[in-house]
C-alpha cells in the first residue's frame, strides 16, 4: 500500500473583498459586532460569474502547475461542498472538464465544515492503490446566506482549495487522523429547505425559505470546542505525541474565539494556531487547505513540522489530523490578502 502525499496545494479567494463596514450598511450590525465577536474583519465574495466550479477550477489548476503535473495525470477529483454547482451532476464533473481531466473520475463529497479532513483520510485509500488524486475544497457560501439574519451573514466568505496528492515518502503526510459524526444534532446548523424533505414551493419561498444557512450560534461554538480539543487529543494520544511537540496547530478557521478556546483546552501558546479568519471568514469546506497554503506562502512551514489540523462543522461532524511536514510543498494562493 503506497503512502499518500500531499505535493503541491492551491488555493484561490475571488477578488472582491466585503469589510465589515461595507456589511454595516447592509445589515444591522457593525464592525465592532463582528470584532469581537469573531475576529472577522472582511471576507471574500464570489462575483456574479463566479461559482463553486470555476473556484474549484482555479484552486485545482494552481496545485497542478506548482506540481508541474499535466490534468492527464489525474485519476479522480473529489470536490467537498455544502455549495455544490447544481444539485446534478457533482461540482466535480464541472472542474473535470474545465481542467481537460479526461481520464479522471469525478465525486463530491458533502461533509460540512469538517468534510475537507474526512475526505482526506478517503482520499489515502485511493492514493494506496497508486493513483493520482485531486482534493478539493470549495464553498461559495456568500450565495447560501440568508442576507437579512445578521447572526450568520457576517461569518462566512467564499475560496477554495486544492490538494494534489500522489504515492509518495516525500512533501507532506498525512499521519494519524480521527473524525465522527453525530447526526442528531444536524438541527442546529443546516440548510434545511431545497431537498426532498423541505422542497421548494412558491409559498415557501414567499415565506422566505431559501436554501440558506440556519444555525444556533452558542450551541455550535459549545459544540465545536469540545470536539475540536477532544478529536486533537485523541490523534495526539495515538501518535504518541504531546501538545508541545506541535509546530503549528491548523485549524477550520470558523471564529477567533473558537480557536482561542481550543487552544486553552490543549495548552498550546496562541501563538502556534494558525488564524487569517481576520481576512477571509469561514470559508467551510475551503477553510483548511486556505490556511495551509497562507502559511507555506509566508514560509512559515519547516521541515520536520508537525501539523495539527482540526476542524468542526455541519452533521455534527469533527475531524483531526497530524501531518507529518517531510520538505515543504510548493503553494500558490491566488488574490491572497
Ligand atoms: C454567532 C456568534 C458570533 C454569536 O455570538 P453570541 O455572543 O453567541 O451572540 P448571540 O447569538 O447570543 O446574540 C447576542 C445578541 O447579539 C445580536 N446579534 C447577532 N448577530 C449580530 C450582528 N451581526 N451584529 C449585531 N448584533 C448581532 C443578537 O440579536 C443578540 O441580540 P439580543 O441580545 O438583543 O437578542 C457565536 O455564537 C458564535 O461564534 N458561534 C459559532 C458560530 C460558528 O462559528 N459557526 C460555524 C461553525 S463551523
Amino acid at each position: 500500500m503506497a503512502t499518500a502525499s500531499i505535493k503541491a496545494i492551491g488555493a484561490y479567494v475571488p477578488p472582491t473583498v466585503i469589510t465589515n463596514d461595507e456589511l454595516s450598511q447592509r445589515l444591522d450590525t457593525s464592525d465592532e459586532w463582528i470584532r469581537t465577536r469573531t475576529g472577522i474583519r472582511q471576507r471574500h465574495a464570489a462575483g456574479p460569474e463566479e461559482t463553486t466550479a470555476t473556484l474549484s477550477y482555479a484552486a485545482a489548476r494552481s496545485a497542478l502547475e506548482e506540481a508541474d503535473l499535466s490534468p492527464q495525470a489525474v485519476d479522480w477529483i473529489l470536490v467537498c461542498t455544502d455549495t455544490a454547482e447544481m444539485w446534478s451532476p457533482a461540482t466535480a464533473c464541472f472542474v473535470q472538464a474545465m481542467l481537460g481531466a479526461e481520464r479522471a473520475s469525478a465525486i463530491d463529497l458533502t461533509g460540512g465544515c469538517a468534510g475537507f479532513l474526512q475526505a482526506l483520510t478517503l482520499a489515502q485509500g485511493i492514493v494506496a492503490q497508486g493513483k493520482t488524486v485531486l482534493l478539493i475544497g470549495t464553498e461559495v457560501l456568500t450565495k447560501a446566506v440568508d442576507w437579512s439574519d445578521r447572526s450568520t451573514a457576517v461569518l462566512f466568505g467564499d475560496g477554495s482549495g486544492a490538494f494534489l496528492l500522489t504515492p509518495g515518502e516525500d512533501g507532506i503526510i498525512p499521519r494519524q487522523a480521527f473524525s465522527q459524526s453525530d447526526g442528531r444534532q444536524a438541527d442546529i446548523l443546516n440548510k434545511p429547505y431545497g431537498g426532498t424533505r423541505n422542497p421548494l414551493t412558491p409559498e415557501l419561498v414567499a415565506e422566505g425559505h431559501h436554501h440558506t444557512i440556519h444555525m444556533e450560534g452558542r450551541k455550535v461554538f459549545r459544540h465545536a470546542v469540545h470536539h475540536m480539543s477532544d478529536a486533537a487529543r485523541r490523534v495526539l494520544q495515538e501518535a504518541g505525541m504531546t501538545s508541545e511537540q506541535v509546530a503549528w496547530v491548523v485549524p477550520h478557521q470558523a471564529n477567533q474565539r473558537i480557536l482561542d478556546a481550543v487552544a486553552k483546552e490543549l495548552a498550546i501558546p496562541p501563538a502556534k494556531v494558525f488564524s487569517h479568519v481576520a481576512h477571509y471568514a469561514n470559508t467551510g469546506s475551503a477553510s483548511v487547505v486556505l490556511a495551509l497554503a497562507d502559511m507555506l506562502t509566508q514560509g512559515l512551514i519547516r521541515p520536520q513540522d508537525q501539523l495539527l489540523s482540526v476542524a468542526f462543522g455541519s452533521g455534527f461532524s469533527w475531524a483531526a489530523q497530524l501531518l507529518e511536514v517531510r520538505s515543504p510543498v510548493p503553494a500558490r494562493f491566488v488574490n491572497k490578502d
